[in-house]
């Protein structure tokens, strides 16, 4: 066969290499309207972010049978509708604390939300209070909680991870200054869960360098031009100068935590902190019984996700047990990807939920509009649940609409 003349190389790499890029941009860019379920989020995330990125924000602990036990969980409870009930008019609001929430989800505490996206955590606290529900911040934020307050005049609460006692009294200083409501404290992060994926790609903050990492990031230029322009994250809490920060936030990345802290140190924090405080992490009956004796406010029955640790119980399969040794409210995550889990869990007697990993979803793949828009969707698959199974009012829901 004859070769082609050189310049025609030339000429296809000239005409095909704009339309590519153009074609990348407007892909990468424009998501013409809100996705159908959180897992088209959750795909859209996985193409946008770096590897590390989207790993850090997707492991589990150890070989992540943790996370389907999670999803298997919800999948195991049907629910039993009820015919012939006026739905015309249905109602989600819930007040599990004492404010009113538009629908009976708050926007769980996750750290490093400005690695998904640049200024995450404001827009998740911004879209939260749109929603009309409360945002909760986390320890391990890359905004400060002066910075969220400052930014929304929704209802803000404080997860605090006890690194260093005199740093967490600092945290908790500042959070009641802030006017966050309430405190949530997080008792499952002992010591570091088995993140295997972050091990292999050496994901963490700052930034280390390596050519895999720099591979990573070259190719997904449009999150890279963003952490650039933006200035790469940190820890917004440690952001002060000084040995001790530098100590706590290496310890925080690392989350080796104050692992003294127990229920006498639970009992001091409670006479220390006015507004409301929750316990979030936990699974035993007893443990719960034991928080609401010391005067806690509600439980946040949770796995952390499985990020964790690896074989432990479902939150939504804790919950009948815990239920019924206290009478706490209780929220609960782990595993929630659809509204109708919302609608089991608290027909298991949970108060709310927090919604985690389907935001950052969102907000990978089109910011402050994709929270908004996972938000909306959860709201309407409750809705449309409630419809469905009869229920014009969340808070009729009770284990006879459970099969
Ligand atoms: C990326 C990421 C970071 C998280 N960081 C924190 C944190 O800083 N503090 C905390 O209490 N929980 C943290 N969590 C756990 C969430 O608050 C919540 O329990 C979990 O996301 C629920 O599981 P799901 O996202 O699978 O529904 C984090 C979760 C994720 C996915």
């Amino acid at each position: 066969m004859k070769p082609l003349p050189k310049r025609s190389g030339w000429c296809v790499r000239k005409s095909v290499a704009p339309c590519l890029t153009f074609g990348w941009i407007t892909t990468e860019m424009a998501l013409p309207r809100p996705l159908p379920t959180v897992d088209d989020y959750r795909h859209e995330a996985k193409r946008r972010l770096p590897r590390m990125v989207y790993d850090y924000v997707e492991g589990g602990a150890g070989s992540e049978r943790g996370l389907d036990r999670n999803r298997d969980a919800f999948a195991k409870y049907l629910l039993s509708p009820r015919r012939l009930v006026n739905v015309q008019q249905r109602r989600q609001s819930v007040a599990p604390l004492g404010s009113s929430w538009a629908t009976p989800f708050a926007v769980a505490p996750m750290g490093l939300n400005g690695v998904v996206r640049p200024g995450g955590d404001l827009a998740l606290a911004k879209a939260a209070a749109r929603m009309g529900i409360p945002f909760c911040l986390s320890t391990a934020s890359t905004s400060t909680i002066e910075e969220v307050a400052a930014a929304t005049s929704g209802e803000i609460w404080f997860q605090l991870y006890v690194v260093q006692r005199k740093l967490a009294e600092d945290l908790v200083r500042r959070a009641a200054a802030a006017g966050c409501t309430t405190l949530v404290l997080t008792v499952d992060v002992a010591v570091n869960g088995e993140r295997i994926r972050d091990k292999r790609s050496g994901f963490g903050v700052p930034f280390r360098y390596t050519p895999r990492i720099m591979w990573d990031a070259a190719t997904h230029p449009v999150w890279s031009l963003r952490q650039v322009l933006a200035g790469l994250p940190e820890l917004a809490h440690f952001r002060v100068a000084g040995t001790g920060d530098v100590e706590a936030q290496a310890a925080l990345m690392g989350r080796q935590m104050d692992a003294s802290f127990d229920w006498e140190a639970l009992a001091a924090l409670r006479d220390a902190w006015q507004g409301k405080l929750l316990v979030k992490g936990i699974l035993a009956p007893d443990d719960a019984s034991h928080c609401e004796k010391l005067g806690v406010d509600g439980l946040i029955i949770s796995n952390h996700g499985a990020r964790q640790i690896e074989d432990v119980m479902a939150p939504v399969d804790a919950l009948p047990a815990i239920r019924r040794a206290c009478q706490l409210p209780l929220l609960l995550d782990s595993g929630i990807r659809h509204g109708a889990d919302v609608v089991k869990a608290m027909a298991l007697g949970a108060a709310g939920a927090l919604i985690g990993r389907p935001l950052l979803y969102g907000l990978a793949a089109r910011g402050e509009r994709g929270a908004d828009e996972i938000l909306a969707l959860l709201r309407q698959q409750i809705d449309n649940t409630l419809a469905l199974i009869g229920c014009p009012d969340i808070g009729m829901l009770d284990e006879t609409y459970i099969a």
